[in-house]
């Protein structure tokens, strides 16, 4: 049995007093619905990530992520957060290549593979991004381009680091758009993405890694994403940041 997910992805949102309520209002919201079976992981702001983790520390089944680290150990790179530092505050997980820090930040695959190096050297579980844009989707060539954004950012791991990660699909025309990726495509993909892990790492590491859907799924959609055999959960944006809908979400996995 995998693991079921949901990360709420923050971005960059929420002031820190603002942040720190919504994490109350979140486990006030599930005090009456646990979702025992569910990990549930926030990942707020850096602003936020020291005060959350330590809020949640004491909760079972809540945990904290980072929303990236810098590929470097430490040093003189101001304004960058490292991976250490990240693992200092009580977080365990780290959002690795999320589409806006491809498209915004200029993210390659190569960089990638270094932050998924060093944030498993410093014990994080990164949470992998991937995902096709819309012209590779209408030119037919999104298993392609997935299966290169796991190739060059996934495939140096050895089998032992590489049963360590999440993976996150989100197509990137989902995100934040309000369009969501019918049954039929996630399912697809997440069938593909997990069909490529079996033919590099076999089937004992292929059925074990979580692959979480994301891209505009809410509180409505959840239900029905979450009951593809192939999706073990949610990365969420813009439901993420109100509890109820938050709530809602992490409480749509069927029994
Ligand atoms: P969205 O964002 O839920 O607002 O579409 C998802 C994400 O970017 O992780």
């Amino acid at each position: 049995m995998r693991k079921k997910i949901v990360v709420g992805n923050w971005k960059m949102n929420k002031s820190f007093d603002e942040g720190l309520k919504l994490i109350d209002e979140i486990v006030k919201e599930l005090a009456s619905q646990p979702a025992d079976n569910v990990l549930k992981i926030i990942a707020p702001s850096f602003l936020h990530l020291a005060a959350a983790s330590q809020k949640l520390k004491s909760l079972k089944g809540f945990e904290t992520a980072a929303q990236n680290c810098h590929h470097i150990a430490n040093g003189a790179y101001t304004g960058e957060i490292a991976a250490a530092m990240i693992a200092s505050t009580g977080a365990d997980y780290v959002i690795i290549g999320h589409s806006e820090r491809r498209l915004y930040f200029g993210e390659n695959n190569a960089l990638l593979a270094q932050k998924v190096n060093i944030a498993l050297a410093n014990n994080l579980t990164p949470i992998f991004c991937l995902g096709e844009n819309l012209e590779e989707r209408n030119a037919k060539q999104h298993l392609e381009a997935v299966k290169q954004q796991l190739k060059e950012g996934l495939y140096h791991l050895t089998a032992a680091d590489f049963s360590r990660l999440i993976i996150a699909y989100e197509p990137v025309w989902a995100i934040g758009t309000g369009v969501t990726a019918s049954i039929h495509q996630a399912q697809g993909m997440h069938n593909y993405i997990r069909s490529e892990i079996n033919k590099k790492y076999g089937k004992d590491i292929s059925s074990i890694i979580p692959i979480l859907y994301g891209g505009s799924c809410n509180a409505q959609n959840a239900k029905e994403l979450f009951a593809c055999i192939d999706v073990d959960g949610g990365l969420i944006g813009g439901a993420s940041l109100k509890a109820v809908d938050f709530a809602a979400i992490i409480n749509s996995f069927s029994e």
